[in-house]
């Protein structure tokens, strides 16, 4: 499976902090906000993965993230002129897909939780229709909806409705199969002149191929796409970082953890960030694992601890 983290858009709900900085660059307490949207295609054992952001942002990414050979994966770009809508990710991502099938995750979007890891690499071996993920929220119209039938069955789909039908928002992380790239280009732009991803994933329910996965209250869901859910995303992995001793939204540790990189690989990356504790992190990562394994046998290291 392929994967694709879409940070471009125009941020304006940040302005004027995103006035010169692309929003999926801004730091969210430890680490740029595009960290979190990648860890999430890492831990769902992605390695392949496409970033697409605006002309202007698209080499400041190249910057910081580099050919991904540095964690042992692939990363490559892609440029969307202009913001012509989520599901414009899969007509640019077209040739990168080739005959895959494919994550999307949105740029400002942090997930994270107990057994997310779990729900992850059940989504990835995906291989015939669409995989989307729902969350109960005060707000609905805000967001795009599903409503589900009593079996949790998606039974309708609409796009920042004035009047809900249901309180579950579409999350901004969706697994694809490779009818994908086929079913964005058929799609008709809408009247604010976006390919919606509500309408794609809508191509799905008319097809009775849409699954719905709940997240349940053990994962959070955070779009940190305003300065409100900007501060409470920062809060949130102070408190993880502070309190837990654990670093959410970490692409070091996670492909460390799942072998894509060895323990001199990762050393090096903790000398880069040496003075931080960031670095500091990721430096006392091999002695936790021993510490782990010693006290817990083998399955506490690779285990269901979230990220
Ligand atoms: P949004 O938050 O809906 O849009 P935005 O980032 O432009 O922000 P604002 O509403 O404050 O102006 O976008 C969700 C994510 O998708 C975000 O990471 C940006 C990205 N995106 C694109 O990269 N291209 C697009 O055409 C759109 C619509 C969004």
């Amino acid at each position: 499976m392929r994967g694709i983290v879409l940070a471009g858009g125009t941020g304006s709900r940040l302005w004027p902090a995103t006035f010169a900085v692309s929003k999926q660059l801004v730091p969210v307490y430890d680490k740029p906000m595009v960290y979190y949207p990648l860890s999430v295609l890492l831990l769902s054992g992605i390695k392949d993965i496409l970033i697409i952001s605006t002309p202007l942002d698209t080499p400041a990414y190249q910057r910081l993230l580099a050919d991904g050979g540095q964690w042992g994966i692939s990363l490559s770009y892609a440029v969307q002129a202009t913001p012509e809508g989520i599901a414009d990710a899969f007509v640019i991502g077209s040739e990168f897909i080739g005959n895959h099938s494919c994550a999307l995750t949105l740029g400002d979007n942090l997930f994270h939780g107990a057994g997310l890891t779990e729900i992850l690499c059940k989504a990835s071996t995906l291989k015939k229709g669409a995989q989307i993920f729902a969350c109960r929220v005060d707000d609905p119209c805000r967001y795009g909806v599903v409503t589900l039938d009593k079996n949790g069955k998606a039974v309708d789909l609409e796009e920042k409705p004035v009047e809900p039908k249901s309180g579950y928002a579409v999350t901004g992380l969706y697994f694809y199969d490779n009818t994908v790239v086929g079913r964005a280009r058929s799609l008709n732009p809408s009247e604010r002149n976006e390919l919606e991803i509500t309408d794609l994933n809508r191509t799905y329910l008319d097809d009775d191929a849409l699954r719905v996965e709940v997240l349940g209250q053990d994962v959070a869901w955070l779009d940190m796409g305003a300065p409100d859910s900007l501060m409470e995303a920062a809060r949130y992995v102070e408190a993880l970082v502070k309190n837990q001793g654990t670093r959410p939204g970490c692409p070091e540790e996670i492909c460390w953890r799942m072998g894509h990189i060895d323990d001199q690989q990762l050393e090096k990356l903790a000398d880069e960030l040496q003075g931080t504790g960031y670095g500091r992190y990721l430096a006392g990562l091999p002695d936790r694992k021993t510490a782990a394994t010693a006290s817990s046998g083998p399955d506490a290291v690779r285990g269901n601890r979230p990220l």
